[in-house]
Parts: C-alpha cells; sequence; structure tokens
C-alpha cells in the first residue's frame, strides 16, 4: 500500500460543536474519514503484522455479553493473525494500539488528532499529555461491553454501522464517587452494567463517515450490526484526569483510615491541601517517572 493521505481537512465543524462540548457532552458530527482503502481488511492486516510488539494489541473471541468485561474471549483463543483474517466469520474485536506512529498510516491519523485538538480550542491544547489513535475491527453483531475510560475519547467509524450506546458522565447515581474511586485507585475494568438505568443511554445510529465525542468518563456499549465495522478511536491522555487519579488514590488511602473523604470537586481548597501533600510525599518515597519506551503524539505548543 502506498502512503496514505486524507481530505485536506478530515473534520469540518462550522457549528462548533467540539469548543462548546468538549467533555461536556456526548455528541455526534460528520468526518470525511470513510472509504479510503486504509480501511480495507488487506490493509489492516499488513498493518497489524508489521506493529512492533511492544505495542500490546489486544484481541478477544467468541460471544460477549454487555455486563462482561475485557478479559472475556481471551481464553484459548485464536492467534491475532487467524482473529483478523476471518473477522468477518469470528465473532471477534482486534484493537491495535499506537497507529499514529505506523510510517504509512501516521500522517493520516496524526492530522486527526491534530484537528480533534484544534477545533475544541485552548481548553483541550493545554490539558492534553498525550494522543493516541486505536484502529477497532469487530465482526458482525459483535458486541462491546459496557465500560468507562480514564481517556477524552472521539470515536470515528469508517466502515460498517452499529447501535452505540453512552451515558451521561456527571451522572453519579450511574456511577458513583466510590466507584469512581475504585476505578481511578483500584482497577480501570471496574464498571458495573445496570440494565434498568438503560434507557437513560443516548443511542446512536453510527454509521460510518459519522462519530461521536465520548466524554471522560461516561459509560458506553456497541453494537454491531450485520457487517464487519473499522472504527478509530481517537483518545487524548489529560493532566486533568491525572489530578483526579491522585485526589481519588488519596481519598482511598483516607477511606482505609477510617475517615470519610469528600469527592474530587466539591472542595477546591480541601482538593488542593490533598494534592499538595500526596504529591510532596510522593516525591519524598517514589523515583522518578520511567519514560515511555515508544513515540507518543504529543499537542503543538500554541
Ligand atoms: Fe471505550
Amino acid at each position: 500500500m502506498t502512503r496514505t493521505t486524507a481530505a485536506a481537512t478530515p473534520i469540518e465543524d462550522p457549528q462548533g460543536l467540539f469548543s462548546r462540548n468538549y467533555n461536556r457532552v456526548n455528541f455526534m458530527f460528520p468526518h470525511e474519514l470513510a472509504g479510503n482503502p486504509m480501511w480495507e481488511l488487506k490493509n489492516l492486516v499488513a498493518l497489524s503484522r508489521r506493529m512492533p510488539d511492544h505495542r500490546d494489541t489486544y484481541w478477544s473471541n467468541g460471544k460477549i455479553a454487555v455486563s462482561n468485561n475485557w478479559e472475556s474471549g481471551q481464553k484459548d483463543r485464536l492467534t491475532l493473525d487467524e482473529t483478523l483474517v476471518n473477522i468477518e466469520h469470528n465473532n471477534s474485536l482486534v484493537i491495535l494500539k499506537h497507529t499514529e506512529q505506523d510510517p504509512q498510516y501516521g500522517p493520516v491519523l496524526q492530522q486527526v488528532l491534530a484537528r480533534i485538538v484544534q477545533l475544541a480550542g485552548e481548553q483541550m491544547r493545554c490539558d492534553v499529555t498525550v494522543g493516541e489513535v486505536l484502529i477497532l475491527v469487530s465482526s458482525p453483531h459483535r458486541v462491546t461491553p459496557y465500560h468507562m475510560d480514564g481517556e477524552t475519547n472521539f470515536l470515528l467509524q469508517v466502515a460498517g454501522d452499529k447501535k452505540f450506546y453512552v451515558f451521561d458522565h456527571t451522572d453519579r447515581t450511574l456511577v458513583s464517587d466510590l466507584e469512581l474511586e475504585k476505578f481511578y485507585s483500584i482497577s480501570q475494568v471496574l464498571a458495573n452494567y445496570r440494565p434498568e438505568r438503560q434507557a437513560d443511554a443516548n443511542a446512536y445510529e453510527l454509521r460510518a463517515g459519522f462519530g461521536i465525542h465520548v466524554p471522560v468518563n461516561a459509560p458506553h456499549w456497541v453494537q454491531n450490526y450485520d457487517n464487519v465495522s473499522v472504527a478509530l478511536s481517537v483518545t487524548y491522555e489529560l493532566r486533568s484526569v491525572d489530578r483526579l487519579t491522585d485526589l481519588h488514590r488519596i481519598n482511598r488511602r483516607l477511606r482505609t483510615l477510617g475517615l470519610r473523604p469528600s469527592p474530587p470537586g466539591t472542595s477546591a481548597w480541601r482538593d488542593e491541601v490533598k494534592l499538595a501533600a500526596y504529591r510532596a510525599a510522593r516525591r519524598l518515597r517514589k523515583p522518578p517517572a520511567v519514560l515511555r519506551p515508544y513515540p507518543v503524539w504529543t499537542p503543538p505548543a500554541a
């Protein structure tokens, strides 16, 4: 495959949806990335075969329910290559990570990463530390289980179609403060699907050529229709989430001491005091953070 190109501007936003709604509400938007040979299965197989091992490709096989988790379907699984080559017939999900670093896909995908930040504006640019594009390839009728992510996300459908359900990320009756605390301090696989709350989701008919913005911590799940789905998960790690993670970890520790800490955001001064103490103690105890052993995308300077 020769180096791929996309439209001059992969996303237009004449209504200002990105700057108005970024990380506030989920919304659907059109894009220009569908219909490119990049998303044909033979080219995705070639991409998968040249992915370096450290990018840690995810795949799972077999029937998955909405209430399952990421570990489901990983026992006795097919090889990655078998899974992807026959994905039309094996009820599977493959997630290729850090595809923005690939020499052929990288130029287009880095353009998408930069364009979204440009559309959302300074509120996003100054908060993003690392951006990544994951390519999700999944079988006809496949379910992606209910979960939430600690990154802000834009899911761009580029081939096939699906039903995409996303819930309000601010609803603490759906995901409680205590569940968020566990998510950030124990395991990011924690998300409890509540069938009785399904009617509260926004249900999008997601077709190739459209995308959905999923704010940080907005629970979501997916039901594919009768075709192979290819979607780009354009994902950003945020400084504000690092801060939130620290606050939840502090609260977890205080709770083990028998205290009842206030959730992050309920008292600005308490949050600042906790963070200052926590970060000072961490600097004393912990060795410097290990740098990532692979290249990553970071936003352009202002
Ligand atoms: Fe997700």
